[in-house]
């Protein structure tokens, strides 16, 4: 079975082929994905009317390109897959409405189903892509992005129990904040990680965060003032100094990460393994941090599924439809693209 699935929830387009063999293996036929972040970055972060525009001129030139990298041909689609999956949320409602309806023309085009996909679910499944074998149930899975750091806790597959969130910034979104602060461009988490490998950590010099261990909450506004503090006292954004603070920086935001997996894990039982998802999963000090630390196994994305890209959405959608039948996804569509916003209030009920 094969899917073709669009993404278009924040400042990249992407479209990818997934097929899933009979021995549930994912096998990615193609994932193109064109990012708007040169556009995005004279403004210092993502401008939601400039995204949805950019994601209007890359859709039908991208799809070209995944059909060509696939090998299929735009006249034979309607036999060669067997439905379309779509982000449906959290997002920029403009953007996401833009890959929505493009996949809605493409479902009635090839006349196929169209499954609403859950963005940050999808980072999930982004991780599984490549594996030869699934982790087993019930596993803790946290993605931390640009706009989210959620653990949670997955008894069965569809499963998702919210289990910690951040009340203020996201992880990524607190290292493209202090890069911003030393004048590094958007997004930052990459830079930060090479600057921070000519540093030298020191983490009696930083706040210890939220060390409550019941409160099952992120928060990174803390991290950040001290870090805006430190940077004030310093002249040169290319000093040891900067560099050794940025070591330290990063070390205390994954050490936050990694003592909340440890509690929750201690809180449920049997816990088989952590599937770590998004921007900030591709860091290899915090993949290294969290081998040191969980005794339990660990399943990072390959780089080119750790940040936004249409594969996880495949992925996700061949769960969504496991126990479906497919025509429940036929038109009409009668769904949404609902907002970040609106997550917000999604995420609170499921607490
Ligand atoms: O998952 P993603 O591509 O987009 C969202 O859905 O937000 O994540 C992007 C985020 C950005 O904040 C970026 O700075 C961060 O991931 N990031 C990193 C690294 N690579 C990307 N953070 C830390 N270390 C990295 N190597
Ligand atoms: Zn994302």
């Amino acid at each position: 079975m094969r899917i073709l699935a669009v993404e278009s929830s924040c400042d990249e387009t992407a479209i990818a082929i997934v097929e899933k063999t009979n021995s549930g293996q994912f096998k990615v036929l193609s994932s193109q994905v064109a990012s708007q972040i040169e556009t995005h970055q004279v403004f210092g972060g993502v401008v939601p009317e400039v995204a949805a525009r950019e994601h209007y001129n890359a859709l039908v030139p991208l799809f070209q390109n995944t059909l060509e990298a696939a090998g299929l041909r735009e006249s034979e689609l309607g036999a060669e897959i067997d439905a379309i999956a779509v982000t449906q949320g959290p997002g920029l409602i403009g953007a996401l409405l833009v890959g929505i309806s493009f996949a809605k023309g493409l479902a009635l085009r090839f006349d196929k189903p169209l499954i609403p996909v859950n963005h940050v679910h999808a980072h999930i499944h982004g991780a599984f892509l490549g594996l030869d074998s699934l982790p087993t149930y019930p596993m803790l899975a946290l993605v931390v992005s640009g706009g989210h750091t959620n653990l949670y806790l997955l008894k069965k597959p569809k499963d998702y129990l919210l289990v910690a969130c951040t009340i203020d910034d996201a992880c990524g979104e607190c290292f493209d904040k202090v890069g911003k602060m030393i004048g590094l461009d958007y997004p930052s988490g990459a830079r930060i990680e090479q600057l921070a490998k000519a540093g030298t950590p020191d983490l009696s010099t930083m706040p210890k965060l939220v060390p409550v261990k019941s409160r099952l909450e992120f928060s990174f506004s803390g991290l950040k003032t001290h870090m805006s503090k430190k940077f004030k006292a310093i002249d040169d954004p290319n000093s040891q100094e900067t560099f050794d603070l940025l070591a330290s920086f990063q070390e205390t935001a994954f050490d936050l990460l990694l003592r909340k997996v440890v509690a929750v894990a201690e809180k449920y039982d049997n816990i088989s393994g952590l599937v770590v998802a998004g921007g900030v999963a591709a860091n290899k000090t915090f993949q290294r941090m969290a081998d040191e630390r969980l005794d339990f196994s660990l399943y990072f994305p390959k780089l080119a599924f750790c940040a936004d890209n249409a594969a996880m959405i495949a992925a996700n959608a061949f769960e969504e439809i496991d126990d479906h039948n497919l025509e429940v996804f036929k038109a009409p569509f009668d769904w949404d693209g609902y907002p970040r916003y609106e997550f917000a209030k999604y995420l609170r009920r499921d607490r």
